[in-house]
C-alpha cells in the first residue's frame, strides 16, 4: 500500500490522510503560529497567520484547513511565507487600540508574539479603532472591543466547545463586532458564564474581572489541581500569585472536562478567602457552637449513631451523601450505613 508521505522544510514525513497541514507540522515538531485555530474545533482560516507555502500552489495556503496531500512539498518559514505573516500582523495590529502597557495579555498575547517574532517595531498603516464602548457591567468578563482581533476562537469555544451558541458575529465592515443575543450585553443574553471565550482569547479582549490587575500570566505560578465542586472531576489549572489565585483555567486535553469548565469552576472560588469559612469541626452544647478537634467530633458522632441504633434499631438512622463528594467517598458511605449500620437509608443529595 502506498504510504502518504510529503516533503516539509525538506525533510520526508508520514501524515495520516484526513490531517491538516498544520496537524502534520505539529506532529514533527515544527511549530507554524496560529490565531483564530482552535483546537478540536471546525477550521475557520480567518486569520491568515498559518500561511505555508506549497510547491506549485497559485498562493500561500491556509495550513490550519488545508489537508495535506501526498507528494506536497511544503515550505513553513520561506521568505515569502515571512513576509506575508508579518504584513497580516500589521493589518491586525493597526485594527485596533493594541497598547501593551496595562493590558492582561502582554506576555502572553499571540498578536504581541508575531509582532515580536516578526520584528514589527512600525506599523504603516493607520489605526482604526472599532466604535464601541468597552463593557463592564457583568460580574465577570469585561469585553473590550477596541482589542478585539474578530479571530472568531470565543464564537468557536461557545458555538462548538460549550455549545452554548450566546455568541456570535454581528454587523459589517468596520463595524463588524463579536455579538451577544441581538447584541445586548452578555448577562442579558444567553450566556451562562462558562467564561470558555475567556479561555480561547489569544489577546486582551476578553478579560475576568476579578483578574484585572492582579498578576498577568507570566508572573504567575500555575497550579494543576481538581474542582472542588462537584464529583466531576474536572481538571483545572489555577493561577497564583503571592499564595492567592489569580485566575482559574481548564487544563486543555485533561479527561474529563478536556479545556471546559462551569461558571462555578471557573469563577467560584472566592470562598477560599472567606473570613465565614469553618476551619474546625463545631459541637452544640446548651444551644451554642462551639470549636472541637475532629478526634473529638468524630468521637461524638459515632457515640451517637451506637445509641441511636442500640435503642431503636438500624432503620432509626439514616445518611445523605453530598453530591458534590467524588465517587469513592459516597462508595464508602453507603458501604458505612448498609454494612456496618445495616440499614439501607442512604441517598445524597441533588446536585446545586
Ligand atoms: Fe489558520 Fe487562522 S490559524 S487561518
Amino acid at each position: 500500500m502506498d504510504s502518504f508521505v510529503l516533503t516539509l522544510n525538506g525533510k520526508q514525513v508520514e501524515f495520516e490522510p484526513g490531517q491538516t497541514i498544520l496537524q502534520v507540522a505539529e506532529n514533527n515538531g515544527v511549530h507554524i503560529p496560529t490565531l483564530c485555530y482552535l483546537k478540536g474545533c471546525t477550521p475557520t482560516g480567518a486569520c491568515r497567520i498559518c500561511l505555508v507555502e506549497v510547491e506549485g500552489a497559485r498562493s500561500l495556503v491556509a495550513s490550519c484547513s488545508t489537508p495535506a496531500e501526498k507528494g506536497m512539498v511544503i515550505h513553513t518559514e520561506s521568505e515569502r511565507v515571512h513576509r506575508t505573516r508579518k504584513l497580516t500582523t500589521e493589518f491586525l495590529i493597526a485594527s485596533g487600540k493594541h497598547d501593551c502597557i496595562t493590558c492582561e495579555r502582554s506576555g502572553s498575547c499571540t498578536l504581541q508574539d508575531l509582532a515580536y517574532r516578526y520584528g514589527i517595531d512600525t506599523v504603516r498603516f493607520e489605526t482604526t479603532v472599532r466604535p464601541y464602548e468597552k463593557e463592564d457591567v457583568n460580574p465577570f468578563i469585561i469585553r473590550d472591543f477596541t482589542r478585539c482581533i474578530l479571530c472568531s476562537r470565543c464564537v468557536q469555544a461557545c458555538q462548538e466547545v460549550q455549545v452554548n451558541r450566546a455568541i456570535s458575529f454581528g454587523y459589517r465592515g468596520p463595524h463588524a463586532k463579536i455579538i451577544a443575543g441581538g447584541d445586548v450585553p452578555y448577562h442579558e443574553s444567553d450566556c451562562v458564564f462558562c467564561g470558555q471565550c475567556l479561555q480561547a482569547c489569544p489577546v486582551g479582549a476578553l478579560v475576568e474581572k476579578k483578574a484585572r490587575f492582579a498578576g498577568r500570566e507570566k508572573d504567575v505560578e500555575k497550579v494543576r489541581t481538581t474542582c472542588p465542586y462537584c464529583g466531576v472531576g474536572c481538571q483545572l489549572e489555577l493561577q497564583v500569585k503571592d499564595k492567592r489565585i489569580v485566575k482559574v483555567n481548564a487544563v486543555e486535553d485533561a479527561a474529563p472536562n478536556k479545556g471546559r469548565l462551569c461558571v462555578k469552576g471557573r469563577f467560584g472560588y472566592d470562598f477560599i478567602y472567606s473570613e465565614d469559612r469553618l476551619k474546625t469541626p463545631l459541637i452544640r452544647e446548651n444551644g451554642e457552637f462551639r470549636e472541637a478537634s475532629w478526634d473529638e467530633a468524630l468521637d461524638l458522632v459515632a457515640s451517637r449513631f451506637k445509641t441511636i441504633i442500640e435503642e431503636h434499631g438500624p432503620d432509626a438512622v439514616a445518611g445523605v451523601s453530598c453530591a458534590r463528594s467524588i465517587n469513592e467517598d459516597s462508595y464508602q458511605m453507603q458501604k458505612l450505613f448498609r454494612g456496618v449500620f445495616k440499614t439501607n437509608n442512604i441517598d445524597h443529595c441533588a446536585r446545586t
